[in-house]
């Protein structure tokens, strides 16, 4: 146990939390180049292929996007159904030749080998890198889901962008290194958020008024309830939490430190009661964070018991560095920041 802080540093926490989200958001500016570079190369394949659609997804559009974030894009055909019906191989090898005329972009790579075959660019007027991939329809959907939690309450937002900066400065957000995605990490807060009691956001895919409706994706439910504005009506706890961010980002790092088991339960966004790691047979892993719609995928599949190691240090040496009283923060971040 650590002593109390005092109401000082409780502000200072409030603060630096708050000042992620200002140091390092998309301005609106931002925001509309991302849309521009979008519309840009949608014209430009629509030459080649006709009838085809980009749209931004990830944090581009989840309201957790850093100035920096890459451009998350989904390719689709007006006429082709889904991917099944689509040579995903020879599109993305096709799709890649052709970016290769394109004046604005350079280190053209098609990766065809992985889960989800993209190919990779370098946009060179933003600075930004990003990918496209064919038919990542349920990616589209996530995004949804994570832009509507960021839109309940504005602590959300300074919570998942607090944690992008934790884990990144930690070193443990890195999916192509071995560590576990931004996204696995939003879903970690999220989840905290709906276990806390009371809850700050509630769970939306268990929210509908007489039967849960299916909006059949993939195979898998991608419902989740959308009528922000009448959300009081139909969650009992809206507006209760008064805690500060500050208060809360503390209860994160205590809650995956002291609370929560991750040995028996899984970190699960779809439903209130706590799901088991026994009952989804994933008890392989320390680790357990299910997708909220593709309900075989988890997320922490991937992880090494040396990096899980890793991650559990980071996260009980934050809780005792945020939960320590000091008079000042650093005024700059780590270096390690400044690539962002
Ligand atoms: N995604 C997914 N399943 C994963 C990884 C990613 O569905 N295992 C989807 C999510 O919609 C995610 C998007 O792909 O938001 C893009 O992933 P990534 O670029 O890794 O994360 P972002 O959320 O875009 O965050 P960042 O700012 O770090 O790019
Ligand atoms: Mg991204």
């Amino acid at each position: 146990p650590l002593p109390p802080l005092t109401a000082k540093f409780r502000k200072l926490l409030d603060h630096v939390c708050i000042k992620c989200y200002d140091d390092f958001s998309p301005s609106a500016l931002e925001d509309t180049a991302r849309e521009r570079i979008r519309l840009d190369l949608e014209e430009f394949i629509k030459r080649e292929f006709q009838g085809a659609r980009l749209s931004l997804f990830g944090s581009s559009k989840n309201g957790f996007g850093f100035k920096q974030s890459d451009l998350d894009i989904c390719m689709t055909i007006d006429g082709i159904e889904n991917a099944e019906d689509l040579d995903c191989i020879k599109t993305i090898e096709d799709l890649a030749r052709l970016l290769r005329k394109h004046q604005g972009l350079r280190n053209i790579l098609p990766i065809t080998s992985a889960k989800v075959p993209i190919v990779k660019f370098y946009h060179g007027r933003s600075g930004l890198e990003g990918d496209i991939s064919l038919y990542n329809t349920l990616a589209l959907h996530n995004t949804e889901l994570l832009a509507s939690y960021a839109a309940i309450d504005p602590r959300v937002k300074y919570l998942c962008y607090t944690m992008k900066v934790f884990t990144k400065i930690c070193d443990i957000g890195d999916a192509s290194r071995g560590s576990l995605s931004s996204y696995a990490y939003t879903l970690m807060v999220l989840f905290f958020l709906q276990q806390r009691n009371p809850p700050v956001i509630p769970v939306l895919q268990e929210i509908y008024k007489d039967k849960k409706p299916e909006i059949l994706v993939d195979g898998w439910n991608a419902y989740f309830f959308s009528q922000l504005d009448e959300l009081r009506l139909y969650w009992p706890d809206f507006g209760k939490n008064k805690e500060s961010v500050g208060e809360l980002w503390l209860g994160l790092l205590r809650y995956y430190t002291e609370d929560f088991d991750f040995k028996e339960h899984v970190i699960c966004i779809r439903r209130k009661s706590l799901l088991t790691t026994f009952k989804k047979q994933w008890t392989s892993k320390y680790i357990v964070i299910e997708d909220p719609f593709d309900l075989n995928h988890n997320l922490g599949a991937g992880l090494s018991r040396k990096m899980t190691n890793f991650i559990m240090k980071a996260f009980i040496n934050g809780r005792r560095v945020f939960g320590t009283t000091v008079k000042d923060f650093p005024k700059e971040y780590p270096s390690k920041m400044e690539y962002f």
